[in-house]
């Protein structure tokens, strides 16, 4: 099932999740309900830093990429685990210091920031801003002026290679809404204008060339391309970058066409990444950087599943059966986004052999709703409990309230035990912030 035991299927012909079985889960804290295996996210956390300390004498930074799941409880264990994270938004920011997570490891993210979170950024003495456009280094330098502090910044800039799962291509095509072209001579243009800003220091650059990735070429060039840029840059600007953050974005099993990684794996890639940097330094006569690699999915994805309800049954003879739970696209909207394949099972008869093929739909009011399609499962009965595997990254985080439905709660396997880390929603959080207006009254 999984090498590293975070899912095991017990003597019961149950489902375990960080040791614990997962229908005892379901009685004490119900359905739908997203479960994290916190050894798990610990590993993939300390895979990475430990990587990094081996192999380039501890010479960089790991951050968690919070996008993919964001709430207090993850922080913290980030902050125990030593690492850095990132951040999107002021909300993630919010989130992050509320857990007690230290400011100067915070790297912060996003192409349109607004001026209210580049002030709170500025207010909590975040430790590194991603600069991703001329109005945020206008508006952050002045910012700074005013407040009379001199903030570090990193230039986003983008390679023009583009990765996805199975595939990468390099191009020279620069309508991508993040970073500055390389290829088109915009990045370093920005790296002149920063440079000319009194409140700005600059550490770095900054790429990330897209998520789910497996091929380890892809990220050797990244390595590359910016390497050559920042060489370039030592010559003609006379400025040498000392930070290098090349982004996050490798891949995770979902389901039978992915590749199930190991432990060992993931240090590859770090170490695969790390050789080119240092191969780069070498070539491009530039001091080794200090490295940033930004893992989101890689380091809580397959920690996660989510577990439902099997409710409403239904076949069109010779067409379809769908199975319906108790969540869907409000908890998970990836399938109905980007068509995401997930592997399935029944928790409670997780040894039964699958004998029909079936389509997983939500509970939402739209055709749309489905969690997976055509996937093999025994037959299925109400009630049964239905687990989603590798669910960890961008489904809470993608979550909504679609429909006036609960965003599922959230807990944490530790030792046996499950722990709330999001608590479940009820009606009146539906309409805390409603409003009728007077004369509607
Ligand atoms: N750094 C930056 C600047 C990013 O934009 C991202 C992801 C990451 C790091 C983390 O990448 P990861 O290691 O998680 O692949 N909602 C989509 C994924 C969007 C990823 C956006 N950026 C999904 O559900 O597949």
């Amino acid at each position: 099932m999984n090498e590293r035991d975070t899912l095991k299927i017990n003597s019961r012909g149950h489902l375990e999740i960080g040791g614990m079985d997962t229908t005892d889960i379901t009685v004490k804290f119900g359905t739908p309900l997203y479960v994290f295996d916190e050894r798990h996210i610990r590993d993939m956390m300390s895979v990475y830093r430990e990587t990094i300390a081996k192999e380039y004498e501890g010479n960089g930074l790991v951050l968690y990429a919070s996008k993919a799941f964001s709430c207090t409880a993850i922080y913290a264990i980030a902050k125990q685990e030593n690492i850095g994270i990132d951040v999107v938004s002021g909300g993630e920011l919010y989130t992050a210091l509320k857990a007690g997570f230290p400011a100067e490891k915070i790297y912060m993210h996003g192409n349109n920031k607004l001026v209210n979170e580049l002030e709170f950024a500025l207010e909590s003495k975040v430790g590194t801003i991603v600069v991703d456009s001329y109005r945020e280094a206008d508006l952050l330098d002045s910012l700074c002026s005013a407040k009379k502090v001199k903030q570090d910044v990193l230039i986003r800039i983008n390679p023009g290679i583009e990765a996805h799962t199975h595939e990468f291509v390099q191009t020279a095509r620069t309508d991508s809404k993040f970073g500055f072209s390389v290829a088109d001579g915009t990045a370093s243009e920005i790296t002149a204008y920063i440079l000319s800003k009194n409140n700005l220091n600059l550490k770095g650059f900054h790429c990330h060339i897209g998520s789910q990735i497996f091929e380890k070429q892809s990220f050797v060039l990244a390595v590359n391309k910016v390497m050559d840029f920042m060489a370039d840059i030592k010559k003609t600007l006379k400025y040498e970058a000392a930070t290098l953050n090349i982004g996050g974005g490798f891949g995770i099993w979902y389901n039978s066409e992915d590749p199930k990684l190991k432990l060992n794996d993931y240090a590859d890639y770090l170490k695969t990444l790390i050789k080119a940097v240092k191969i780069k330094s070498k070539e491009n006569n530039l001091n080794l950087p200090y490295l940033v690699i930004e893992p989101g999915r890689s380091i809580i994805g397959e920690a996660g599943i989510t577990l439902y309800t099997v409710g409403a049954i239904k076949e069109i003879p010779g067409v379809k059966k769908y199975v319906a739970v108790d969540g869907g696209m409000f908890d998970n909207p990836r399938y109905a986004l980007y068509q995401s394949k997930y592997t399935a099972l029944l928790a409670n008869r997780a040894c039964e052999p699958c004998t029909e093929k079936v389509s997983i739909a939500g509970k939402c009011c739209e055709s749309g709703d489905l969690i997976a399609v055509d996937v093999p499962l025994p037959k299925a009965e109400s009630g049964d409990i239905l687990a989603v595997l590798s669910t960890g990254a961008y489904n809470y985080s993608m979550a909504s309230n679609y429909n006036r439905n609960f965003i599922p709660p959230a807990v944490l396997v530790k030792d046996g035990k499950a722990e709330y880390i999001v608590k479940p929603q009820n009606y009146e959080d539906l309409v805390r912030n409603d409003v009728v207006p007077e004369y509607l009254k």
